[in-house]
């Protein structure tokens, strides 16, 4: 009955009135579409509380999984029995079955408090963000699945569990270690809502890429873009996967034509809104508000500023539903009471087309995008910098992709990364406010790489829009604002025809591509004409393509605002190879982690004792 007497004793720690008491949550997410499961949370140097809310008087139940699904998930569970006591246990999942009672071993969740009332249950509890059990799971530093079940009664025994049925119970991705307070609005804040309207997705293909023209209305002049949220249209939340706002290198002449047309994506748009290439914003599916940090804004209505913009909207219909007609888009936040910094957007990435190329039967095949140190030096010199503080990052890959990773390089060192998700989930992204803002220095150069796991294809994945297609695309967002908009590479061609048993290439004009010139049998082919035609994947030949990510010569994009280029004349030498990459600590090894074992371990004992002594 140790729990009961830790109510009694950690109430002031973990309680339902946060106000009162002084805990103040930092996010917030409903994890049903029901809306009745809320989870509310905080996160500390080595800890994170939650409070769960549950419209239920019976068990309630959260876990962290490593996919969504049962087996091998970290389980908390709770209720408050019919002697008004609470009662919570911490079990593991190893299958799809009942899971096992974890409580004896090394209680990981303290700080515990049930409460119920008329309607609703709720649970709140600390865990360390690290656990070094093998049966239990650290929070990760980007995405997380986590598991919810309830049952409308309580268990009978304490070391059991009712089965939620088939109803009570789900999982969401959620970004847990970043803090997301929204800050209090200055007084004059206006708000744009750039919406798309009454459009019919079609129902004759799974992926839609809607474009949309906007003009920007007279603001009254210049004005700080200090927050953005998503308007989703009720019943389109699945199907709207994401909105990148572009501002375009060159405006069309008439703005007033342009505003308000739309057209599929680089198909039935006009022709002028090809120059709309560079990412103001992006938001995608399970991403929520965000905040831009207190002192930098993004500066809309000045005279230099876009007067129009280009709504993309992400169209997700694989069941092919002809019934959805949609109206939503972003709004925007915009203040008078103007901000120190300006905020740019760099968008680092391969080419978005057939020269990204994942063989198929692939558990792990890395995309490299090069940001190269003379890009960023040339574009920070350009806008007379001697730093870019990076407080924000957008990455972006499709539905193979597993891990993304921004890579941060000085010289010969790699220093930590920007940011990186082991655990991509192409259903949920946002823009991550990273912890503390990083400095980009010049020299420094940055590599992101998108992972993916092609094992269930038997195809070649190429780079593309749809969703099948991959894309390899982080947007990081940074002040002082810079004209260098986009830095992007990836490899030429001439090596996947290597690697495919061309024994010499030439750039055709003709192809606009490398053809083979031997042996004969391979004459005047492209790769990708070599690949259409079927090969055989060996190891050794998926090996060689992913060689090529880091040892091919490769284009390059380095380009402004305006689409002009700021550096370099396209093409380049393969990326450096980065002497000393960054090894992170292994924080289950070391002395921290045990004497972070031997703390938790105490703080039960303690807990016991203190039990003992009441009862
Ligand atoms: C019960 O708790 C829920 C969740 O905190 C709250 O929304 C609801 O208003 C409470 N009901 C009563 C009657 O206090
Ligand atoms: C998470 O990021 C922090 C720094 O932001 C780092 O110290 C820590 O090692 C990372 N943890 C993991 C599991 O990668
Ligand atoms: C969209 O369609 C609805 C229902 O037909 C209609 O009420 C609404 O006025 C339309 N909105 C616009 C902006 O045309
Ligand atoms: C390759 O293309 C060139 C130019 O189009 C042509 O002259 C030549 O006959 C072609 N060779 C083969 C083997 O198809």
């Amino acid at each position: 009955m140790w729990t009961t007497v830790a109510l009694l004793v950690f109430v002031a720690v973990c309680d339902v009135k946060a106000a009162t008491t002084g805990v103040t949550f930092t996010n917030n997410a409903y994890l049903d579409e029901a809306m009745n499961v809320f989870l509310q949370w905080r996160r500390d140097e080595t800890t994170v509380t939650m409070q769960l809310e549950v419209q239920t008087r019976g068990m309630v139940a959260i876990g962290f999984s490593p996919n969504g699904n049962m087996p091998g998930s970290d389980i908390f569970a709770g209720y408050v029995g019919d002697d008004g006591q609470p009662y919570f246990h911490d079990f593991y999942a190893e299958a799809q079955e009942h899971p096992v009672y974890d409580g004896d071993s090394n209680q990981n969740y303290y700080d515990v408090l049930a409460t119920e009332n008329d309607t609703h249950t709720i649970v709140c509890f600390t865990r360390r963000i690290v656990l070094c059990d093998s049966n239990d799971k650290t929070v990760n530093n980007g995405t997380n699945r986590v598991i919810w079940a309830w049952h409308a009664d309580d268990p009978t025994d304490e070391r059991s569990l009712l089965y939620h049925g088939a109803t009570n119970r789900g999982s969401r991705s959620l970004q847990i270690l970043y803090p997301r307070t929204e800050q209090a609005l200055p007084d004059d804040v206006q708000t744009l809502e750039l919406l798309n309207v009454n459009y019919s997705v079609p129902g004759n293909r799974h992926t839609t890429y809607l474009c949309r023209g906007i003009k920007i209305p007279d603001l009254g002049g210049k004005k700080h873009l200090i927050r953005w949220e998503p308007v989703i249209q009720p019943g389109n939340e699945g199907a709207v996967h994401h909105f990148v706002l572009y501002t375009c290198g060159q405006e069309p002449a008439d703005l007033d034509a342009h505003d308000g047309q739309e057209g599929i994506c680089y198909s039935t748009m006009p022709e002028e809104w090809y120059h709309c290439t560079i990412t103001l914003l992006a938001w995608a599916i399970g991403g929520t508000v965000f905040d831009l940090p207190q002192n930098a804004g993004i500066s809309v209505g000045d005279t230099n500023d876009p007067r129009f913009l280009m709504l993309e909207t992400h169209y997700d219909n694989p069941d092919m539903r002809d019934d959805i007609v949609d109206s939503s888009g972003l709004r925007l936040y915009l203040t008078s009471t103007l901000r120190t910094n300006e905020v740019g957007v760099l968008q680092v990435a391969v080419d978005v087309g057939q020269s990204q190329k994942i063989p198929p039967g692939s558990a792990s095949h890395t995309t490299v995008a090069h940001c190269y140190s003379e890009c960023l030096q040339q574009g920070m010199e350009d806008a007379s910098l001697t730093a870019l503080n990076v407080f924000g990052a957008f990455p972006h890959a499709h539905l193979a992709g597993r891990t993304v990773n921004i890579r941060h390089v000085r010289g010969a060192n790699e220093l930590q990364a920007i940011f990186k998700d082991e655990f991509y989930d192409f259903n949920y992204q946002e823009t991550v406010p990273l912890e503390e803002a990083r400095q980009i220095l010049p020299g420094d150069s940055i590599l992101f790489e998108c992972t993916y796991d092609t094992t269930d294809r038997n195809d070649m994945t190429y780079g593309g829009l749809a969703t099948q297609n991959e894309m390899c695309m982080a947007w990081l967002l940074y002040y002082p604002r810079m004209d260098l908009a986009r830095c992007e590479s990836w490899p030429m061609s001439d090596w996947y025809l290597t690697s495919l048993s061309a024994t010499s290439t030439e750039y055709s004009e003709d192809k606009q591509d490398f053809i083979a010139t031997a042996p004969a049998n391979l004459v005047n082919l492209t790769a990708d004409e070599i690949l259409s035609s079927g090969v055989t994947w060996t190891d050794e030949l998926r090996a060689a393509f992913q060689r090529g990510e880091t040892q091919a010569a490769r284009y390059e994009r380095c380009m402004d605002n305006s689409n002009n280029l700021v550096h370099g004349d396209g093409t380049r030498p393969a990326p450096p190879v980065i002497e000393f990459p960054w090894v992170s600590a292994d924080e289950c090894s070391g002395s921290d982690a045990v004497a972070a074992n031997i703390a938790a371990n105490l703080l039960m004992l303690v807990m016991a004792y203190i039990i003992m002594t009441v009862m």
